[in-house]
């Protein structure tokens, strides 16, 4: 059995090649060279343009999206779309000021993901299932997977040296990384394992992540760096473990998604500029607390349960029980996710920093919109680490629909 994955891709046909230059040629007259923004693959066994020539070089030829920044830079698979690192180098000359310090959080991040996926596709098999016996800062039992994970991230995060903060769900205070990161321009904030409960029946569960620039000057950071509105992040995103692992992100110039191929470990792009679809009549929903939800909140669930065929009425309800995979159904299929705040807790279940903000900034970015019913989620000025807030994400109509029963307006 060949165990090493570059071995395995290549007995399975993939092949490796460096990627050494855009083509320029605008008639695909000569090998290795074909249209527009070519680029091709010198060790490729025949390194001719794909779309000029069917079946050869595969996605490398002629697609704009290769980046130009790993001409030179590396080996690429012939064949497969650009990993997560090359994505993310191609676009770094969007950042000048980044310098390779925004790659290094996110190559650490997605490092973690990989790594939690493994853990969770082995599951009982490694003792990454039950719980620990404690109770986190929100009262919350903490799974061994919640506590690995958690040590996990803060130890990558921390060795990137860029970190100079960071925040999480399973610790109540800001967590200081090593001395060594205290030039670090970045203040991270994350949710290890997001749908903690579905661990144990292998059902689909998350990471989410938030990416702040520091507002301290020097030194290590500060929870001042940590508490900052939404609006503000540098990136954001999530990393979705279901049938296949996801990994979703932002950084303010549109939502792309990236697919794990565990067998190379490694995310390869494969949606670029996610939209919410324009309509649908899904909502997803705890609909079970429905008798302690605010007025509100009850008339909206009711009225989208009626039944009208001229308002797509009544909606589907979908619910899994991890905002990661409810947000992303919602983000690929349209239509709206909601927690609610409640009489006894009016500010809900959801955590605004590491679970609403990141995902408010995606669903923006893809076109859709999150408010906690009357306000903007990324407009909020959070108070404290680990507070929480009502929370309505999805497609736009469906968030403003909404907000109109919470401005006491009914559907309109
Ligand atoms: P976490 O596992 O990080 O504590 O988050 C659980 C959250 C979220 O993922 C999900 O949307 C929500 O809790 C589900 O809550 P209910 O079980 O109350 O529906
Ligand atoms: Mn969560
Ligand atoms: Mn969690």
């Amino acid at each position: 059995m060949i165990v090493d994955p570059l071995a395995r891709g290549l007995a399975a046909g993939l092949r490796l090649g460096r990627i050494v230059d855009h083509c320029n040629e605008t008639t695909p007259t000569v090998a290795g060279k074909c249209g527009r923004n070519a680029v091709f693959c010198c060790m490729a066994p025949n390194p001719v343009c794909n779309r000029h020539d069917q079946g050869r070089a595969g996605w490398l030829c002629g697609n704009p999206r290769i980046p130009k920044a790993a001409i030179g830079e590396g080996y690429i698979m012939a064949g497969m779309p650009p990993t997560l690192n090359q994505f993310i180098r191609a676009r770094q000359e969007d950042y000048p000021e980044a310098i390779g310090e925004f790659s290094q959080v996110m190559n650490a991040i997605a490092l973690g993901g990989k790594l939690i996926s493994r853990e969770i596709n082995l599951a009982g098999l490694v003792d990454a299932t039950g719980y620990t016996g404690r109770t986190n800062v929100q009262g919350e039992e903490v799974a061994r997977l919640d506590e690995w994970s958690n040590d996990l991230l803060v130890d990558l995060l921390g060795e990137t040296g860029c970190v100079c903060v960071m925040g999480s769900e399973e610790v109540e205070k800001p967590i200081v990384p090593p001395e060594s990161a205290s030039d670090g321009r970045y203040a991270v904030l994350f949710d290890p394992v997001d749908g903690s409960s579905n661990i144990d029946i292998a059902a689909p569960i998350g990471t989410i992540f938030s990416i702040q620039r520091r507002v301290t000057k020097s030194g290590l950071g500060h929870l001042e760096d940590l508490l900052q509105p939404g609006k503000n992040q540098a990136a954001a995103g999530y990393i979705l473990y279901g049938s296949s692992t996801m990994f979703v992100y932002t950084t303010g110039r549109g939502v792309h998604a990236f697919t794990l191929d565990p067998t190379m470990g490694e995310f390869h792009v494969t949606t670029e500029n996610l939209e919410f679809p324009e309509k649908s009549n899904v909502y997803s929903t705890n609909e079970g607390n429905a008798g302690t939800w605010l007025e509100p909140d009850v008339q909206w669930v009711e009225w989208i349960k009626q039944s009208d065929p001229g308002t797509d009425r009544p909606y589907s309800a979908r619910y899994i029980g991890a905002l990661v995979a409810d947000f992303h159904r919602i983000l690929l299929k349209g239509g709206i996710f909601a927690y609610p705040g409640n009489i006894a807790s009016p500010n809900g279940k959801l955590r605004l920093l590491y679970e609403c903000s990141p995902m408010a900034f995606i669903a923006e970015q893809a076109g859709g919109a999150a408010t906690n019913g009357t306000k903007r989620i990324l407009d909020i000025e959070p108070l404290e680490l680990h507070e929480r807030t009502p929370f309505y994400i999805g497609s736009s109509h469906e968030v403003e629909l909404i907000g109109r029963f919470h401005a006491g307006e009914g559907p309109g």
